[in-house]
């Protein structure tokens, strides 16, 4: 099982529903920390969406105040909750973009990345610098209508899987190789490929959705999943939707 949420703010990467009684001192110290609005407001964001998605798929968390639950960064950046000081058992994943984070929780452990992306065309450099031989030549096959929406699924889903291993992009995205199926409609529901690393001889399953004009993509070790939705939050600045 996964679960995940998506919080979105009305007003863009503007317009939150500014407050910080929900984070702990540690947190808080964090946040003064980061200097540039853009990035204190995505962490926010972030730091919201995903204490709303631990108190709805932990039972446990659901009396608890979102201040008892701590979301630090580890070494390499990945989230880690902690409640009383102690790991809780699982893996949470973040990703933000242009007003939207997308959250998602695996309560067995392993390894699980999420990512979000806005569907847009870039430069073929891009494709040459960040796909392997193989994901280029697949791009040969996709229609010109549809090659935005693959590109941008390839990059995003290479995203996810270097949070799975949680690297992020220390590693060269090269590294891991996306096998999408036919994009079809690029629709609402979820669609599974299959991302694999041959150096490490790993594989996992990918899903992926379309969320507006954005990509949202999952990564886990898990063999078929359950992806459960447990919340959309639009964020205004006089409160929630
Ligand atoms: C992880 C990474 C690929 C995400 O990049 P992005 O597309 O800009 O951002 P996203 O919004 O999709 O994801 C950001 C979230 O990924 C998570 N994350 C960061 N590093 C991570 C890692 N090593 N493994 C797993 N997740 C990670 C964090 O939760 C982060 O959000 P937060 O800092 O607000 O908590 C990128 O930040 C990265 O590679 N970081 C590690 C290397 C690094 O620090 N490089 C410095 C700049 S080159």
């Amino acid at each position: 099982m996964i679960s995940w949420l998506l919080l979105e703010s009305a007003a863009g990467e503007r317009g939150l529903p500014w407050r910080d009684d929900f984070l702990s001192p540690r947190e808080r110290q964090h946040l003064e920390r980061l200097r540039f609005p853009r990035r204190r407001q995505e962490w926010w964001l972030g730091r919201y969406a995903a204490k709303v998605l631990l108190s709805r798929a932990e039972p446990t968390l659901a009396a608890r105040p979102f201040s008892a639950v701590e979301i630090l960064p580890e070494g390499g950046g990945a989230p880690v909750a902690f409640v009383d000081d102690e790991p809780l058992p699982g893996v949470l994943s973040i990703s933000h973009r242009a007003g939207l984070a997308f959250v998602a929780w695996q309560p067995a452990g392993g390894e699980l990345g999420v990512d979000v992306e806005l569907v847009e065309p870039r430069p073929s450099s891009f494709e040459t610098d960040y796909l392997t031989a193989q994901e280029q030549e697949a791009l040969t096959r996709v229609p010109d209508s549809q090659r935005a929406l693959a590109v941008t699924l390839f990059w995003s889903l290479k995203e996810a899987a270097l949070k799975a291993l949680r690297q992020g992009l220390r590693l060269d995205t090269r590294q891991v190789e996306v096998n999408l199926p036919e994009l079809g409609t690029g629709g609402q529901a979820w669609q599974s490929c299959v991302v694999i690393n041959p150096a490490l001889s790993r594989r996992w399953q990918g899903y992926w959705r379309g969320w507006g004009k954005a990509v949202l993509t999952v990564v886990t070790d898990l063999k078929e999943p359950q992806l459960e939705q447990v919340g959309y939050l639009v964020a205004t600045e006089s409160g929630w939707q």
